[in-house]
């Protein structure tokens, strides 16, 4: 089981370990956030990495997005694959700008309600952006979890377990619930990976339930393809 002093360690390991990504710097904006992690969903960080920063000089903010030509907007998003994002951001720029004023909202409820913005994003923007109290559990999270707190070497098909296993962890201060949403995040990308888990370099190592037991093989359902 995880207790405080892992989750303490783990907030300790992200500040001294934590890639230097865009989406991280201090002046990011809500919309910036969430642009990033709509492109995050399914390209890699390293490209994402590489376009933001041009698609946010061209577009700053919802309203300029809303605005924009849709072929424009396709043609910039260009090599990220999955364009039919790009059309879902947009519409969620627009009903940004006819809902809220231009400006992203902060509550979980109102993130969800614009088109296209499924829970994972919504979490993601009221936690990274506004430092709210909410677990975020990506793919990279469900492998921490059912690994540290399971003893299962991968996640099982849903997602249901992980949010109440990840909201039990959370710190009560929201800002260190929001530190320790985001190293869970960095650890599974970057330690506890699926394929070649670095237990030496893990700061919760000692807890980790998976270690404890031998590493056992998964032999849980799997997602359908
Ligand atoms: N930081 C915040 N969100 C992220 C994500 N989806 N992938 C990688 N780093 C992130």
């Amino acid at each position: 089981m995880l207790g405080t002093a892992s989750v303490a360690a783990l907030a300790g390991w992200y500040r001294d370990n934590a890639r230097d990504l865009p989406w991280r710097r201090p002046d990011f904006d809500a919309w910036g956030t969430l642009v990033s992690e709509i492109m995050l969903q399914q390209t890699q960080v390293s490209r994402v990495a590489v376009e933001i920063d041009r698609w946010l000089e061209r577009w700053p903010t919802p309203a300029d997005l809303a605005d924009a030509p849709t072929h424009e907007v396709l043609r910039q998003w260009g090599t990220l694959g999955y364009p039919r994002r790009a059309l879902r951001l947009q519409d969620a720029a627009r009903a940004i700008v006819e809902r809220h004023g231009g400006d992203v909202p902060r509550d979980v409820a109102a993130l969800l309600a614009l088109p296209g913005i499924g829970d994972y994003t919504a979490r993601a923007v009221a936690v990274f952006h506004f430092g709210d109290r909410h677990p975020v559990v990506d793919t990279n999270v469900r492998r921490v979890i059912a690994r540290a707190v399971h003893g299962q070497g991968e996640a099982g098909p849903t997602a249901r377990r992980d949010l109440a296993d990840v909201e039990a962890l959370l710190p009560d201060a929201p800002a260190d619930a929001s530190v320790t949403s985001i190293a869970l995040m960095e650890l599974g990308a970057l330690v506890c990976t699926a394929r070649a888990p670095r237990c030496d370099a893990c700061p919760i190592a000692d807890a980790c339930a998976w270690r404890a037991a031998g590493y056992p093989a998964y032999e849980g359902r799997r997602a359908p393809r």
